[in-house]
């Protein structure tokens, strides 16, 4: 048995900021030791109060550091990580011009295996230690990925795109080498170390009626996969659903006539949900992946995180790279703040942290391994320098924050502020995954 230590600031989420007061929901120990056994959580408490019981342990310190749970990604796309900042295009036409081109490259597995480490490097080195992955149509980019996330001992969900329609032939699968590529991945990787599988039909507009009765045919077959879609992002997007499904009430209703709305759906985007779509998605307790930087990048609109949050429906915190703009959750969260001051609402950054961690991992129904340091949960965990420049030097200059108030506004400096120099360390399982 392997027991170590970390001491350092801890912070971390016991409950709900949105909807159980700070001083509750939020656990933290300015100066606090989280002990390690086999990967697991053992135990966070006080410094000072656990010293004694530890005092035979090597234990890492990190003072002027933070200590954070990993963050948790919801919607992020594999073979897109080349192609961030494209010019000029919305939604549609930036996937046909831009997007469908770079994912033609995923048909050959040697340059999946190229770009997985790279992807997986990525992901590391801002601290996201769990993504809920789009791979490319083909079945050996979900390889690739795979592969490189197990050897990692990384928790990544991801699937096979399925799409059968409304893209370029050399993107396209058929309803039945889709059902049978996507099942053949569940049986090979699905609960595969840490690995997880999502049913991944791309949205609606690309897949045909008989597709998507497949991807319910599965998750019936599979029913602890995960169904992983784009929903409600553009309205020419919306639009388009309408024609295509003119028997269905709404897009919602698409995804909903084939079995696919459940509690473990997530629907990236819900940008132009309308009141009703918004009620069916809180009904059946489904997830929102909120991609800012996508949704501003793209021009596809403000989502309304009130209304999702104020209906308790599940919501994380997503890049979508290459529509998104950073890997960075503190840029993502940063420009959540944006968003939501643009609508006049309010997102704290303790709240955009719980986003982050807990409410990630809530929203992937994973909040029992995942998403804090309570004792048992799997020791995903992120070092931050909150100096990692010299404009958060001068930002920072005061002590250790003691208080909520001063830990809040250190925080939120690093939302605005931080990207992937603030990450000192990146821990999976216990284990240096990276280091700055
Ligand atoms: N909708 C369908 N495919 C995509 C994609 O690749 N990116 C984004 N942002 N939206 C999509
Ligand atoms: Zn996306």
């Amino acid at each position: 048995m392997t027991v170590k230590a970390f001491r350092s600031a801890i912070l971390d989420f016991v409950a709900d900021p949105f909807f159980v007061p700070e001083p509750e929901s939020v656990r933290y120990f300015s100066d606090g030791l989280l002990v390690i056994e086999n990967g697991k959580v053992k135990e966070l408490g006080a410094y000072e109060q656990l010293k004694e019981k530890y005092a035979g342990i090597a234990i890492a310190h990190f003072p002027d550091h933070f200590i954070l749970p990993g963050f948790i990604d919801l919607h992020i796309h594999f073979p897109q990580t080349e192609m961030m900042a494209a010019y000029g295009e919305q939604l549609l036409q930036w996937l046909e011009k831009f997007t469908f081109p770079v994912e033609r490259k995923f048909r050959d597995k040697a340059y999946c295996d190229q770009i997985a480490p790279i992807f997986i490097d990525q992901l590391l080195r801002n601290g996201t230690t769990t993504a809920l992955v789009l791979a490319a149509v083909f079945p050996q980019s979900v390889e690739a990925l795979f592969e490189e996330s197990d050897r990692r001992k990384m928790r990544i969900i991801a699937g096979k795109v399925m799409m059968d329609r409304n893209a370029p032939n050399f993107l396209r699968d058929t309803a039945q080498s889709s059902y049978e590529d996507s099942k053949a991945l569940i049986e090979k990787w699905h609960k595969k170390g840490r690995s997880l599988y999502a049913v991944t039909p791309r949205f609606a507009p690309t897949s045909t009626p008989e597709q998507l009765a497949n991807a319910g045919r599965l998750l019936k077959e599979f029913p602890d996969t995960y169904l992983h879609t784009h929903l409600s992002e553009n309205i020419n997007e919306v639009a388009w659903v309408k024609e295509l499904f003119p028997d269905r009430q709404s897009y919602v209703d698409v995804y909903d006539h084939f079995g696919l709305v459940g509690a473990r759906s997530i629907f990236a985007h819900c940008v132009q949900l309308t009141e009703a779509e918004f009620d069916r998605l809180a009904a059946a307790k489904s997830t929102i992946a909120f991609c800012p930087t996508s949704n501003t990048f793209l021009g596809s609109g403000l989502f309304n995180l009130e209304r999702a949050t104020s209906s308790n429906i599940k919501v994380g915190l997503a890049t979508d790279v290459g529509g998104g703009t950073s890997f960075s959750m503190f840029q993502t969260a940063g420009e959540a703040y944006k968003v939501a001051q643009l609508r006049q609402q309010k997102l704290s950054p303790f709240q955009a942290m719980f986003l982050a961690t807990l409410g990630g991992a809530r929203a992937l129904s994973l909040e029992d391994q995942l998403g804090n340091f309570d004792a048992g949960k799997e020791a995903d965990f992120i070092v931050i320098n909150p100096r990692s420049t010299p404009i958060l030097s001068l930002r920072n200059q005061s002590e250790q924050p003691t208080t909520l108030e001063d830990l809040s506004d250190r925080l939120f400096s690093l939302i605005i502020m931080g990207d992937d120099r603030a990450i000192q360390a990146t821990y999976i399982l216990g284990e240096l995954a990276y280091e700055k």
